[in-house]
C-alpha cells in the first residue's frame, strides 16, 4: 500500500496548502495539524481515505478526555478516521491487508531510563506549562502525561504482540517518536529529548513500518530485525520562521 504521510503542519500559524500525492492510496496525518482544529476541514474532500492521529497541540488549552471525544466527532463529521489506541486493517489495490496500529503515545520520560526520569520530567515541564491542558479539572502536567503515555504504551505493546489475525503487514502510527534515533539533530540526546522520543525500540521489530511526527525534522531510517528491517519515517513540516520546513516532502509516498 502506498501511504502519504503528513504531520506537524501547524496550520494554526503556518500557511500551507496540503495536496494529495500522486499514486497515494491513503493519507496518514500524524498529529499537530491544527491546534484550533479548523484546518482539518481541508481534508474533508480528500481524494483518498484519511487517517488522523492527534498530536499534543490538538490538546492545547483543553481537557484531554473531553477533547478526545470532541476531536473524534469533528473528524467523523469530515469523513476522517481518527484512531487512538485502535487498530484497523485496510486492503490495498493488490489485495494486501495492512494493519494500522495507532496512538498519540505521549511521552513517559523514560527515554534515558528510570534514573534519568526526574530530570527528563523537569525539562518536560516547560512544554506542559505552555500547553495549558487539563484532565478532570487538574493540570495535565508531566505526571499526568506520563500516566497517559504508559497507558498508550501498554495498549501498543499488547496490540503489537497479538498473534497475526487477518493482516499481512503492520504499520504503526504515533505522534511521539519510538526511538532516540529520531532525535532532532539540532538538540541531540539531551533531557528535553525525552519529551519527544520514547524508548520503544523493543517494539520496533513488531512493525514493518513506523510513522511518527512531533520532531520538527524529517527522519527516514531502517532498524534491523529478522525478516527485513523496520522502516521509521517522520515527514513533519514544522515552522517556516525557524527554517524547519525545507526538508519536508509534501508529496512523499511510503510503500508499506
Ligand atoms: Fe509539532
Ligand atoms: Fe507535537
Amino acid at each position: 500500500m502506498r501511504l502519504q504521510l503528513l504531520s506537524d503542519l501547524h496550520l494554526e500559524t503556518e500557511s500551507y496548502d496540503p495536496e494529495p500525492a500522486p499514486g497515494a492510496e491513503l493519507l496518514v496525518l500524524a498529529g499537530d495539524i491544527d491546534a484550533r482544529w479548523d484546518a482539518l476541514a481541508r481534508f474533508r474532500d480528500w481524494s483518498q481515505p484519511v487517517i488522523f492521529v492527534a498530536g499534543n497541540h490538538e490538546y492545547d488549552g483543553r481537557d484531554i478526555d473531553d477533547a478526545t471525544a470532541a476531536l473524534r466527532d469533528r473528524c467523523a463529521s469530515l469523513g476522517i478516521t481518527m484512531l487512538e489506541r485502535e487498530s484497523i486493517v485496510v486492503a490495498d489495490g493488490e489485495g494486501a491487508r495492512i494493519r494500522i496500529v495507532a496512538t498519540t503515545r505521549w511521552s513517559d520520560f523514560d527515554l534515558f531510563g528510570a534514573v534519568a526520569r526526574a530530570k527528563a520530567m523537569r525539562a518536560g515541564s516547560y512544554f506542559m506549562d505552555l500547553m495549558q491542558a487539563t484532565r478532570g479539572g487538574r493540570p495535565f502536567d508531566v505526571a499526568a502525561m506520563r500516566a497517559e503515555a504508559l497507558a498508550c504504551r501498554a495498549w501498543l505493546e499488547a496490540e503489537l504482540k497479538r498473534p497475526r489475525d487477518g493482516w499481512d503487514r503492520t504499520v504503526v502510527v504515533t505522534h511521539f517518536a519510538p526511538s532516540v534515533k529520531s532525535a532532532d539533530p539540532r538538540y541531540g540526546a539531551r533531557s528535553g529529548t525525552a519529551s519527544f522520543c520514547n524508548a520503544d525500540d523493543d517494539l520496533l521489530p513488531f512493525a514493518d513500518t513506523w510513522l511518527h511526527g512531533h520532531l520538527h525534522c524529517v527522519q527516514d531510517y531502517a532498524v534491523a530485525r529478522a525478516g527485513g528491517p523496520t522502516r521509521v519515517v517522520c515527514n513533519s513540516r514544522g515552522h517556516e520562521r525557524r527554517g524547519e520546513t525545507e526538508a519536508h516532502r509534501p508529496r512523499l509516498v511510503i510503500d508499506v
